[in-house]
Order: C-alpha cells, then structure tokens, then sequence
C-alpha cells in the first residue's frame, strides 16, 4: 500500500484501463455483471456531469489498481426514491472498486476516507451508500463508520454463473451515515 497513490480519475487518460479493472471486479461474486462494449465508458461520461462529482483512482507505479466515485444523491434517482424525499444535499458514494491482486492492503479504505474527506470539503455532512446484502465488505466499512441500514431493495439481476446468464433474486442494503 506504501507505493499506492490515491489521486483523480481522469477520463480522457484513465478511462479505459478503469473500465476494464471495473469489468473484472463486477464479474466477481456476488455481482457476476457483464456489460456491453462501451457501457462502462459511457456510464463513465454520463457521471463527470455530476453534481458535487468525486472520482478517484489508487495508482501504483503507472497501473490503475483501484476505483471510487461519488456525488450528490440527486444525481441517482432509483436510490433517492427508495428515501425520505425531503433528503437534500446527500452525498452517494457509488462505485468501490479494488484489483483481485491489490486487496486487502486498505486500498479500498483509503479510496473511502479520500471520498469522505471531498464530501466534508463540499459541505455534505450526510452520505449514503448502496451495496448487496452479501456484500459484507462493505456493510461492515461502512457499520464501522456509525452508518447504519434505512431501506433495503429487492432486485432481481443477470448473473453470469458458471458460464451461462442466470435470473437471480438480491437484495441491495441502502446506509445512512454522518461523515
Ligand atoms: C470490496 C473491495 C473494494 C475491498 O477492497 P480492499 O482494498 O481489499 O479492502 P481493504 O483492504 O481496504 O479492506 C477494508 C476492510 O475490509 C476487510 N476485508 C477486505 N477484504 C476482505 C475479505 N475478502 N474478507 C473479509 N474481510 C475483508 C479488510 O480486512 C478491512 O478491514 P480491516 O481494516 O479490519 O482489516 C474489493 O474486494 C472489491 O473490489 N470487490 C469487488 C467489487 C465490489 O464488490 N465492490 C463494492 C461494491 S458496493
């Protein structure tokens, strides 16, 4: 972790090596995602015109090793009508993301607390984040942070198991915390 240096996302240079570490990180359990040629690119663009927008790369000697976005809870309808709809001035914390060969070096902690201190630096002293019920990882991250779980989602998503696409029912967990 000692080399790992947490610094901003530039698009037009980061853009495709992030997208393919996020590729593989969201093919892993318990998301097993596949997407389109050229969605991550595009989900990408569409974030840089977010409000309050936060995107962090963890760079180690010229390789992208890890990810992290955030931005105004506004900007993400679906999460925002599953809350109190008198919530404003939110910060979500969206994408998390470390490589299968970096982990568990406090990377991703170091991603986290980089997002909380630009929340902090925007003024937002609320956050939310959003991941499934058997993402522990992060549930416990963020449980650790005093963030507590307000509202769950029932989904049901396109799973590549074992090779082929498969229906499956989730639950996502949405925290609440104070940064
Ligand atoms: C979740 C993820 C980002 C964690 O990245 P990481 O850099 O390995 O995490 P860190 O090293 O900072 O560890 C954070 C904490 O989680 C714990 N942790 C990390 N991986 C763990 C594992 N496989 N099992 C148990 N605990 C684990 C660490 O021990 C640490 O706690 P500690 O401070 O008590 O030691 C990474 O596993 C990942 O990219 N997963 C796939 C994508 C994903 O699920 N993203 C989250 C979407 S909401």
């Amino acid at each position: 972790m000692s080399s790992v240096k947490i610094r901003e996302f530039n698009l037009s240079i980061d853009g495709p090596e992030t997208a393919k570490l996020y590729r593989a990180c969201f093919y892993e359990n318990p998301w097993y995602e596949k997407f389109a040629e050229g969605e991550i690119e595009a989900m990408f663009t569409e974030m840089m015109s977010y409000r309050g927008l936060s995107c962090l790369v963890a760079e180690n000697a010229g390789q992208i090793v890890g990810g992290t976005a955030g931005f105004d809870l506004s900007c993400k309808k679906d999460v925002l009508d599953l809350l109190d709809q008198e919530i404003s001035h939110v910060f979500y914390m969206a994408e998390l993301f470390v490589s299968s060969n970096y982990r568990r070096a406090g990377i991703a902690e170091a991603l986290v607390r980089a997002r909380f201190d630009w929340a902090r630096i925007l003024g937002y002293s609320i956050g939310v984040v959003r991941t499934s019920i058997q993402q522990s990882i992060i549930i416990e991250m963020y449980y650790r942070r005093g963030f507590t779980v307000v509202a769950t989602q029932d989904v049901v998503s396109d799973k590549w198991i074992a090779g082929t696409i498969q229906r499956v029912p989730d639950t996502r967990v949405i925290m609440k915390g104070k940064f």
